[in-house]
């Protein structure tokens, strides 16, 4: 027992390898899932890029000496999203993890918030991640070697804030969906947890965060004292994507600084 225990830890590094998997990733023509794809290709997985628009990621991660696909996908599309697992196949023969990244936010006041606006959001962050997570897992289910499923949540989902009816909803159903689908799959070697990443510099948030005032007021919430870098979700997303992670089910993992462990409030000192 001790001895096998030690054989394992001589292998542990293999663990994390994503040598001849295959990653789906839906958002992963820019931002947080750009990241994602490059960082699980760095790992060594095949990657699908599913976008409204797949844009260059394909060709980057090929100029990393990896293997790469793109698929044009509506994610609220359940039939695009049929398609999409299938490309996976075609392309790669299976799929082992997929990353649900596509998503969208906007803000202002609630009582001059569309309805058209506020289905949108959810549709795409909540209807999408459903469709494509139910998709893959019945193809994982199929192969019958486990999978992994990881959601791009936001630290939104765990609070509220004016100007928001819709996106901190939308995330916080997310968490529920991860917890929820983690509990039917976890039986089958299917992982499924989310990431809930405080405000990170993307195309999304760059305006916002570029303006001084805002930067310096989020900055001092924020206990690391800067806002999440892009590079700052690769140790996560690999680590959830491999075999490190098979005894972590439903898991909403804050990557985030230390922003949500702090209280926020004025030092009292
Ligand atoms: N940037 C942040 O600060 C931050 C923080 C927490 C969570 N997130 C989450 O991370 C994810 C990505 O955010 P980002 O900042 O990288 O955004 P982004 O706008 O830079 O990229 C989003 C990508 O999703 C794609 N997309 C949008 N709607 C789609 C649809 N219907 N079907 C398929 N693809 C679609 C877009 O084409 C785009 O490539 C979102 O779910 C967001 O809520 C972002």
């Amino acid at each position: 027992m001790a001895n096998d225990l030690i054989q394992k830890a001589m292998s542990v590094r293999s663990l994390f390898n994503l040598d001849g998997k295959t990653a789906i990733v839906t958002g992963g023509a820019k931002g947080l899932g750009r990241a994602c794809a490059l960082g699980l290709a760095g790992a060594g997985a095949n990657i699908v890029i599913a976008d409204l628009d797949p844009g260059n990621t394909e060709k980057e991660i090929a100029g990393m000496g990896r293997k790469a696909a793109s698929v044009v996908v509506d994610v609220r599309d359940e039939k695009q999203v049929a398609a999409m697992v299938q490309k996976a196949v075609d392309a790669f023969g299976k799929v082992d993890i997929l990353v649900n990244c596509a998503g969208v936010a906007d803000v202002k006041s609630i009582v001059d918030f569309e309805l058209s606006l506020w289905e949108k959001i959810m549709d795409i962050n909540v209807k999408g991640i459903f469709l494509c997570s139910r998709e893959a897992a019945r193809q994982m289910l199929k192969q019958g070697i486990g999978g992994r499923i990881i959601s791009i949540s936001s630290l939104q989902g765990f609070a509220g804030r004016a100007g928001d009816p819709a996106y901190s909803a939308s995330k916080a159903a997310v968490n529920m969906m991860t917890k929820s689908m983690a509990c039917e799959w976890a039986p089958d070697g299917i992982c499924v947890n989310a990431i809930a990443p405080t405000w990170c510099w993307t195309d999304m948030t760059a305006p916002t965060l570029s303006r001084e005032d805002f930067y310096s007021e989020l900055k001092k919430r924020i206990p690391a004292g800067r806002a999440c870098n892009q590079d700052d979700l690769f140790g996560l997303v690999v680590f959830l994507a491999s075999e490190a992670s098979s005894f972590i089910n439903g898991a909403i993992i804050p990557l985030d600084g230390g922003a949500i462990a702090c209280d926020g409030f004025p030092e009292a000192k």
